[in-house]
Formats: structure tokens, C-alpha cells, sequence
């Protein structure tokens, strides 16, 4: 604190710094917790909260603290969301165009809050406030209605120009496959390379350890991962990542 008040009397005391109009001023960080005297200092900044789940510094939490329901509802009902979306959209693009493609280059994708949403149910279900429940989403999975996230469809129409075999791996289970091939194709996904949805030999592993290690069969197999999208860490740590990874948000759940 000493020294970045130091910092800022030394510009403060500047000439050629004053003599110039500023339109910000400078102040040394304050203390913004408990301590300060400002009022209505929240315990849990919903955004803080936000940030911190979507950069992977708070892991492994449940459900959405139930003070941030209606910022998570807001965020992800609004426009935000679709922007970030987009904003991660445009980056993969960018880089896709960038690349000299070759015929083993694979993009994977998960599905569930990436390529599809389920946002209808977690809109019903407190987004995320709420434990999850294994019976009604399950029931809600096979109704096979998710909506698509535009942003990530346009993504893999780009992919598929570009001649990039597009890969589908999802934690969902293998039984799932009939209702998640109707519901990609509902949504506009029409091809793939291939749909990897979770087998008996991962039941009980975690989604980190189930993708990477299906990653490194694929690499071994030939393939080169240029990119990989999901919604969380799990999708995009471990092994075999993938050359560039995309994080498209998600506040609502946390998969490990
Ligand atoms: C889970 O969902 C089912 C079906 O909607 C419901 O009957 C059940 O009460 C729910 N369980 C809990 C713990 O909320
Ligand atoms: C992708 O990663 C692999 C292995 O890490 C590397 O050999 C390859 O050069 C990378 N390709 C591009 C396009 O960066
Ligand atoms: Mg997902």
C-alpha cells in the first residue's frame, strides 16, 4: 500500500503528467471487505462470483449461492451470455482461419451447454440454485428439446467449411445416443465425424479423466485436435487438450 501511494504521489507530483487533462484519476486500491467504512459492502459479489467460476479459480462447488438466482437468471437470459458466446465464437474462428488444415485435424465439441442448452430447464429449476436431480433432468434429456446455442452452431458450420472434422464427445451416457443424434439434428448439427457419448468402462469416472483419456486414443489413433470447446474445465484440462481450447460460459453447474 506504501508504495503504490508512493506511485501515485511521484505521477501526481509530475509536471508533464498534470499538464496534461486526465481524465481518471488514479487512487491507491482501497480496501473494499468488511473493513471499509462503505456501506452495503455484500458478502458475495455475484460478477466476483461469476468470474471466479468461469476462470476455474472456485472449483467444485454445488449449486449457485442462492443470493446470486437472479443475477445467474439475468445473465443468462440476457444479452450477456449470447455476447460472451459470441465473443468466444469469433476467437475460435479467427483462429481456424488461420490454420493450414489437413485431413487429420479434428475439432471436438462438447455438447450439453456448448453445442446444445439445456437453459429451459435450469430457467425451471433456479439456475442452479437448486441440487441437482438426477430424475427430472434425466426426464428432461430424453424429451430430446434442448435448443441450440447459435453462437457454437455457427462455429461448427465455419469449422466444417474450412474441411475440420467435427468430433461430439459428451459425458452423457451411451444409452442417451438415439434421443442426442435427434436433438443435434433438430438443433442443425446434420454431420459429424464422430459422436463419443460416455461408455460402461467410464461409469464412475470423472469427466476430466473420461475426455482426456478418449483425447489421447484419438491423437494416438491419428487424429490432430486443433481445437476444443466446451463448457467446462473438465472438457478442456488434462491430457491432450487440443491446441487451442474455448471456454464458452456456464455459471449454472460445475462438472469435475
Ligand atoms: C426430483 O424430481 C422428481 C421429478 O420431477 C421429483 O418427483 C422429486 O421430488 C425431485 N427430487 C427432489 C429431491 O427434489
Ligand atoms: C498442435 O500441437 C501439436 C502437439 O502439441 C504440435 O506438434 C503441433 O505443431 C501443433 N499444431 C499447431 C497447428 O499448432
Ligand atoms: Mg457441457
Amino acid at each position: 500500500m506504501l508504495t503504490l501511494l508512493s506511485i501515485f504521489l511521484a505521477l501526481s507530483a509530475s509536471p508533464s503528467l498534470c499538464d496534461r487533462p486526465q481524465p481518471h484519476v488514479v487512487h491507491p486500491l482501497r480496501p473494499q471487505t468488511g473493513f471499509s467504512s462503505r456501506p452495503n459492502v455484500y458478502a458475495v459479489s455475484c460478477l466476483s462470483w461469476r468470474l471466479a467460476v468461469e476462470t476455474d479459480n472456485i472449483r467444485n462447488w454445488d449449486v449457485v449461492p442462492k443470493e446470486c438466482e437472479g443475477y445467474v437468471g439475468n445473465y443468462m437470459l440476457g444479452r450477456q451470455y449470447r455476447m460472451d458466446s459470441a465473443t468466444v465464437a469469433n476467437a475460435a474462428i479467427e483462429y481456424a482461419k488461420g490454420l493450414k488444415v489437413s485431413r487429420r485435424d479434428a475439432w471436438v465439441f462438447d455438447i450439453d451447454e456448448t453445442s446444445l442448452s439445456n437453459l429451459p430447464y435450469y430457467a425451471a429449476n433456479g439456475f442452479g440454485t437448486m441440487p441437482y436431480n438426477a430424475t427430472s433432468f434425466s426426464a428432461w434429456t430424453l424429451e430430446g428439446r434442448l435448443p441450440v446455442l447459435p453462437e457454437t452452431h455457427r462455429l461448427y458450420q465455419e469449422l466444417l467449411r474450412f474441411g475440420i472434422k467435427v468430433i461430439f464427445l459428451t459425458g452423457r451416457a451411451q444409452d442417451q445416443t438415439s434421443i442426442t443424434v435427434a436433438n443435434l439434428k433438430r438443433g442443425g448439427y446434420h454431420t459429424w465425424h464422430k459422436l463419443i457419448l460416455k461408455g460402461t468402462p467410464y461409469s464412475g469416472e470423472t469427466a476430466l479423466l473420461y475426455k482426456s483419456t478418449v483425447r489421447t486414443k484419438l491423437e494416438k489413433s491419428g487424429y490432430r485436435i486443433v481445437g476444443n470447446i466446451g463448457d467446462q474445465w473438465s472438457d478442456l484440462l488434462g491430457p491432450t487438450p487440443g491446441n487451442r481450447t474455448f471456454k464458452v460460459p456456464d455459471p449454472m453447474y460445475y462438472l469435475g
